[in-house]
């Protein structure tokens, strides 16, 4: 492991994504041309801070970040091991809080600058030098900093449109109109990486004509949703969407209500998954943030899961919704760490969607009735433009 991190701040504040920014210095390593070498992380509160900045360095006054390389006073004995030390970067969360507010950038931001700043201390940079070394450190900091957003920007979560609800309306007539095709069309026109239709079994709103329609227009991602019954099932494998989304279907609930129970039928959803394997077609299983579920959905060969963010959606206070985001980002991280790729969708909307879309693991979030929701008053464009604007959003968080 490269980066070890010891998160010693103890102050009820902030939250602190550890995962991600292990990840990110991990990524800085590379950079940096010293991916073979490990660094470690400590983050403490003012307190603490003032007594090193103190005992180091005759100053008693907290500080944002101390390096302490490991080169100064190691023992020569130790240079024998195989693990390469850079050293010790030792940040103040409380500083790093107080100087994220000042800047008005969010405290991620502000740790990763101090990351980057403590790194190239390590390295042999320093800004006390002269001007021009501090012009320098100056330099490769923004350099670095701009390396590092733009791997996030790389891992951005997409965005794959549901236009399930296009159909309902249409449904409702009986007519013509308005049509699903034309939507997924709109929505592929204004930035969606991806279309999801489902296909139920009593057909209350897509039909076989819209499937087979979207697969010969749409230009980005077809992802068929379906429960897992026969007739379907030969539907998908003669259709040949980008990825299959198993859901449980219940005739009479009003959307799909719980994940798909992997656990209770294993073989049998094992049997769809080889048989869409030889059509090449990759499955992605809607489960709850279950660890057993995920488990059992990367045993049986699932490409993707999909976490069902319903709870977390429908949660009616802060406690109870923190408890579920909770549960999302651990089973995210937890999926992916499996190997599974990870998505996620249920009840996302415009006020929920930007905690979900800043998890790294997840690559993509479908989203239906939101959207198409806005789209009566602001139109299906401008909608979908909406909801990708907060989804970006998240990349300037790091
Ligand atoms: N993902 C799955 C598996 C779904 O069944 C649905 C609803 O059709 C969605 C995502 C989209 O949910 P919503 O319409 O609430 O955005």
């Amino acid at each position: 492991m490269p980066t070890a991190l010891s998160n010693q701040y103890s102050s009820v504040g902030p939250s602190i994504d550890c995962r991600r920014l292990i990840r990110l210095t991990n990524r800085l390593l590379q950079e940096c041309r010293v991916a073979d070498h490990t660094v470690s992380i400590l983050l403490v509160d003012d307190l603490e801070m003032t007594r090193l900045n103190s005992h180091y360095r005759d100053k008693n006054k907290p500080t944002n970040v101390l390096s302490f390389p490991f080169a100064e006073g190691a023992d020569p004995a130790l240079a024998f091991l195989p693990v390469k030390e850079l050293g010790d970067i030792v940040i103040s969360v409380d500083t790093a809080l107080r100087e994220a507010i000042e800047l008005g950038r969010p405290l991620h931001e502000r740790l990763i600058w101090l990351t980057i700043h403590g790194m190239l201390h390590l390295l042999g940079y320093d800004h006390e030098r002269s001007e021009a070394d501090e012009n320098k450190m100056l330099s490769r900091e923004n350099e670095l900093l701009h390396k590092v957003k733009q791997y996030r920007r790389t891992m951005m979560t997409q965005l794959a449109i549901n236009v399930d609800h296009v159909a309902t309306v249409r449904q409702a007539r009986g007519i013509t109109e308005p049509d699903p095709v034309a939507a997924a069309a709109i929505c592929e026109m204004a930035g969606a990486s991806g279309i999801v239709v489902h296909l139920r079994e009593d057909r209350r709103h897509i039909q076989d004509r819209d499937v087979y329609l979207l697969r010969q227009t749409i230009k980005t991602r077809l992802n068929l949703e379906m429960g897992a019954n026969k007739d379907i099932i030969a539907i998908a494998l003669d259709l040949k969407p980008d990825l299959v989304t198993l859901v449980p279907e219940k005739r009479e609930e009003l959307t799909t209500e719980g994940g798909l129970d992997v656990l209770s039928q294993k073989k049998k959803i094992a049997k769809v998954i080889e048989k869409m394997a030889k059509a090449s077609i990759p499955v992605s299983i809607f489960a709850d943030p279950d660890p057993d579920q995920l488990a059992a959905a990367n045993d049986i060969g699932a490409t993707f899961v999909e976490l069902h963010t319903g709870k977390y959606c429908d949660a009616k206070n802060e406690a109870d919704r923190n408890r579920e985001f909770l549960l999302l980002s651990s089973a995210a991280e937890e999926a992916a760490r499996m190997g599974l790729r990870v998505c996620a969708g249920h009840g996302l909307n415009y006020h929920n969607t930007a905690a979900i879309a800043a998890l790294d693991s997840i690559e993509e979030l479908s989203i239906g009735h939101a959207i198409i929701a806005r789209a009566v008053f602001v139109g299906l464009d401008q909608a979908v433009r909406d909801m990708l604007a907060i989804i970006r959003q998240t990349d300037i968080m790091i």
